[in-house]
């Protein structure tokens, strides 16, 4: 077990392909951390420098209280499981999972030992002695899981690892990979693009934009206060609404919509300003004393539903956990509740509560 800390992290490939920049990172011994972001913000990239398999450029990082930066990745007791589970085709489940512990001249009862107990724990018993492609999709990454396992490493770090799976079994594999967590009790740090699957496995999750974490916090931290109207439409589905409009007093205002925050738990900038207002989609109601605004789009989700509203050029979403019968071109009645309401500066910065 061990914890991780990054500093001043730089990646750059080739010249003046950067990628990372200055990035900074502890992770808590024994803790699930989950690092999501948008394709190609790097992800992949930090996993890889973590497990050293990639260079990096400068910066330090640390397994435990080991400087790493120079110690090769079959030194460092990391286990790596990835999306496509990189399994031996020609070897069954067993040998697949012995193959790492022979390679270190475990001896064959140990091997056996070992064994037995991760296909135990990962319901693989019974498959030990088929080849992988007679293995379902599951079924498979768990083997992968095994092979990570079996090795007993200091961290686990996955990378996107349930990608390949359909939708049910991507959620059931999810609950599995964290009850590992809570039995193994090591270090993990888990990569994904899936906001939902951040949401429901981290411990803590670090939001990640163009090499940069964005804000780093629990689950409820990164979705009821983001530091940026990025982190605010990227946690949450549907996506945060964003309103642009000036201060008067108390009232947000811009040619369609009017809302008193002397109720909202936000400093109120001054008169003039030009600010954001953020608010998610399940914080509006319908109210037919309130703004009006003209229906363009309703989707019906069974049991919700999801109005798309014409804002001049903003559209503003609203869930509704109901069926909410309407046109397109009706006009509807909606409130802001003061409780959902955030704000940002023109940077898209978060402007906090002072008071
Ligand atoms: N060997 C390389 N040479 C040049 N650029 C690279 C190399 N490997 C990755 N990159 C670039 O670095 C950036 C980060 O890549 P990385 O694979 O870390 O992204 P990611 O966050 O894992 O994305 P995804 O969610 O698509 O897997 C991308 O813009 C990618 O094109
Ligand atoms: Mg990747």
């Amino acid at each position: 077990m061990a914890s991780i800390s990054i500093k001043n992290l730089d990646k750059t490939y080739g010249k003046d392909v950067n990628v990372i920049r200055n990035f900074n990172l502890e992770i808590v011994d024994g803790e699930f951390i989950v690092l999501v972001g948008p394709s190609g913000c790097g992800k992949s990239t930090l996993l890889r420098i973590i497990a050293g398999l990639e260079e990096l450029t400068a910066g330090e990082v640390y397994i435990g209280d080991d400087l790493v930066n120079d110690i090769p990745a079959k030194n460092r007791n990391i286990a790596m499981v990835f999306q496509n589970y990189a399994l031996y085709p020609h070897m069954n489940v067993y040998q697949n999972l012995a193959f790492g512990l022979k390679m270190r001249k475990m001896p064959k009862q140990d091997i056996e030992k070992i064994i037995d107990k991760t296909a135990t724990i990962l319901e693989i018993k019974d498959l030990l002695n088929r080849k992988p492609k007679a293995l379902s999709g599951g079924q498979r990454q768990r083997v992968a899981l095994g092979r990570a396992i079996v090795r007993d490493p200091k961290v686990f770090l996955f990378d996107e690892p349930l990608s390949n799976l359909d939708a049910k079994l991507r959620v059931q594999m999810r609950s599995e990979i964290k009850g590992l967590h809570k039995r193994l009790k090591t270090t993990m740090v888990y990569v994904t693009h899936d906001q939902v699957e951040a949401m429901t496995m981290g411990d803590r999750i670090a939001i990640i934009k163009d090499g940069e974490v964005q804000q780093l916090g629990t689950p409820q931290e990164v979705f009821s206060c983001p530091a940026n109207k990025f982190v605010g439409s990227f946690i949450g589905s549907p996506p945060m609404n964003f309103i642009t409009g000036q201060m008067q007093g108390n009232i947000f205002f811009n040619e369609y919509v009017k809302i008193d925050i002397s109720d909202a738990d936000v400093s109120i900038p001054s008169d003039g300003e030009l600010v954001t207002l953020g608010i998610r989609p399940g914080d509006i109601s319908i109210d037919d004393q309130g703004t009006k605004l003209t229906v363009i789009a309703s989707e019906l989700l069974g049991d919700e539903t999801i109005l798309h509203l014409s804002a001049g050029e903003e559209t503003i979403l609203v869930k509704l956990s109901s069926i909410f019968d309407t046109s397109i071109d009706d006009e509807v009645g909606i409130k802001f509740d003061s409780a959902g309401i955030h704000l940002f500066d023109p940077q898209g910065k978060r402007i906090d509560n002072l008071g």
